[in-house]
């Protein structure tokens, strides 16, 4: 082998970062951005409400950390037709839970944890592309995706969007307890040490609180096809 031959530069497959708060409605948006161009979705949230469910059957507390760390690094996730299945079982309601929330939002906040996931988050990552949602999507897991968006919406409308969620899925929901879980939740995620959520340098701003769906995803598909003129 000629040892002077350069590598050949290998391009990864494109991804479009879709980062923000609690309830922003970020998922919605990645999952037709995802559609429209025919990319992957990774919902990352889900893998850390995965965690919070395996960890609450498993009867492992929030303070034993190891443990923690290996079942994420085991986690048997996969998802399929817009379901969630974890071994195997379709659990795609039970970790939208307001409790599996509330525990997920806990234990993302541990860096044993959260390394865990990056391999499998990264595996998401393939031809044509990948629309990639989360909290850390720009600033950790995929630091050179192409788009970088920060989706966000006033408290008020994200409260009411995660209320009606709840109410669709069947789940009982109170204006006021969800007002102050939101707050706390985004208190956790933007305040803690291990990638903490922020808009990093170079995304994009996205305040949907006066959007519909359609106008928000159409911003990112705008922004997305202005990458390439
Ligand atoms: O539905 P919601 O936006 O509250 O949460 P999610 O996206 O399903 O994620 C559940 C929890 O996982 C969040 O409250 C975050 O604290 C955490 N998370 C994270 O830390 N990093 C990510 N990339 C995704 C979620």
């Amino acid at each position: 082998m000629n040892s002077n031959s350069s590598a050949p530069s290998i391009s990864l497959p494109p991804v479009i970062a879709i980062d923000g708060p609690t309830a922003s409605g970020k998922g919605t948006v990645a999952i037709e951005v995802a559609q429209a161009l025919g990319f992957h979705y990774l919902d990352s949230g889900a893998l850390y409400r995965l965690v919070a469910l395996a960890s609450q059957q498993q009867k492992i507390q929030l303070d034993d950390v190891l443990s923690l760390a290996k079942l994420a690094a085991q986690l048997k996730a996969s998802f399929a037709n817009g379901r969630v299945y974890l071994n195997g079982e379709d659990v795609g309601d039970s970790i939208r839970s307001e409790a599996i929330g509330l525990l997920a939002s806990k234990l993302a906040v541990l860096a044993e944890v959260r390394r865990s996931l990056i391999g499998l988050q990264r595996s998401f990552r393939q031809n044509p592309g990948l629309v990639a949602d989360g909290r850390d999507m720009a600033s950790v897991i995929f630091p050179d995706a192409s788009l970088k968006v920060f989706l966000t919406a006033s408290t008020e409308a994200r409260a009411e969007r995660r209320y009606k969620q709840l109410i669709a899925k069947g789940f009982s929901a109170n204006m006021t307890v969800l007002l102050q879980d939101l707050r706390d939740r985004d208190e956790r995620d933007m305040s803690r040490q291990n990638a903490p959520l922020q808009q990093v340098e170079g995304a994009l701003l996205l305040d949907t609180s006066q959007l519909t769906v359609d106008q928000a995803v159409q911003q990112v598909l705008n922004w997305y096809s202005a990458l390439s003129q």
